[in-house]
């Protein structure tokens, strides 16, 4: 059986990057597409390129505010006060120092593979003074949080651009208190009418199929308030008693 998938990627010029066990997704295809992706694919999807930090300024223009409805996206999330909530791909901060107000009792670990994003994002908590966030230095596969210390993960306009989204996600739900929640917010790919490039795109349907790699999460939600995005929640399995011990559901 495991042979065919080989025949196959030989046959189409394909070549499989991972292994072929059953048990140790991902397979990624090395294959060449939408020159503003990498040639790589992941579940019939091609994987954006990262955007770089000489971006950062398009990440801050006054226009998201219409097009995005940060505090709309906020609101949806229903967060308490108290929580840790991670943003990874924190970019400039620009969702980072929002939420960050929102969790007083909390905070923000905003997560970045680029040193000068998070020499952004340390300028700016250094100007706004807002004290409860915290930086880190993330790989291209582990966003170095340790286990099990947050109740959200928030990911606007960034899933799409991971270089191995698998290995990010098996990490990020190790992250995850038992009954913590991840937020992917992604351009929909559904409605031609959105105008970003069609690999900084998706649907909910495909990144619905990629996190069934990932039993250990499940689908909770799908928030459509927002004008071009989606917001598509999923919950880690278990939920903690009442002494914070988890218990399998
Ligand atoms: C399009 S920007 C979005 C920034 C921010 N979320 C926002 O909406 O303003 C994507 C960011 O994700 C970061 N990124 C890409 N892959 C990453 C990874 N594996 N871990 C952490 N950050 C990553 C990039 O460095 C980039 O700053």
């Amino acid at each position: 059986m495991k042979r065919l998938p080989i025949l196959v990627c030989f046959v189409f010029g394909l070549v499989w990057e991972g292994p072929l066990s059953a048990q140790t997704p991902p397979v990624y295809l090395i294959r060449q597409g939408d020159p503003n992706g990498i040639p790589k694919w992941y579940h019939g999807r091609q994987i954006a390129q990262v955007m770089g930090h000489q971006g950062a300024g398009w990440l801050e223009r006054p226009e998201r505010e219409v097009e995005e409805q940060p505090n709309k996206l906020i609101r949806s999330l229903r967060l308490k006060g108290d929580e840790v909530v991670a943003d990874i791909g924190a970019g400039s901060g620009y969702y980072t120092f929002r939420f960050a107000t929102k969790v007083p009792k909390g905070k923000v670990l905003a997560v970045e593979i680029q040193q000068e994003m998070l020499d952004l994002l340390s300028q700016r908590k250094q100007a706004t003074g807002i004290k409860n966030v915290e930086l880190v230095l993330g790989t291209e596969k582990d966003p170095a949080m340790g286990d099990s210390r947050v109740d959200l993960i928030l990911m606007v306009d960034v899933y799409h651009e991971f270089n191995f989204p698998f290995e990010m996600i098996e990490s990020m739900v190790k992250s995850l208190k038992p009954g913590g929640r991840i937020a992917f917010v992604e351009f929909r790919l559904e409605d031609p009418q959105v105008p970003i490039k069609l690999v900084h795109k998706m649907t909910e349907k495909q990144l619905r199929k990629e996190m069934l790699d990932h039993p250990r999460l499940a689908h909770d939600e799908t928030i459509e308030t927002l004008p071009w995005q989606h917001i598509i929640v999923f919950k880690k399995k278990g939920a903690p008693d009442q002494k914070g011990i988890s218990s399998p559901r």
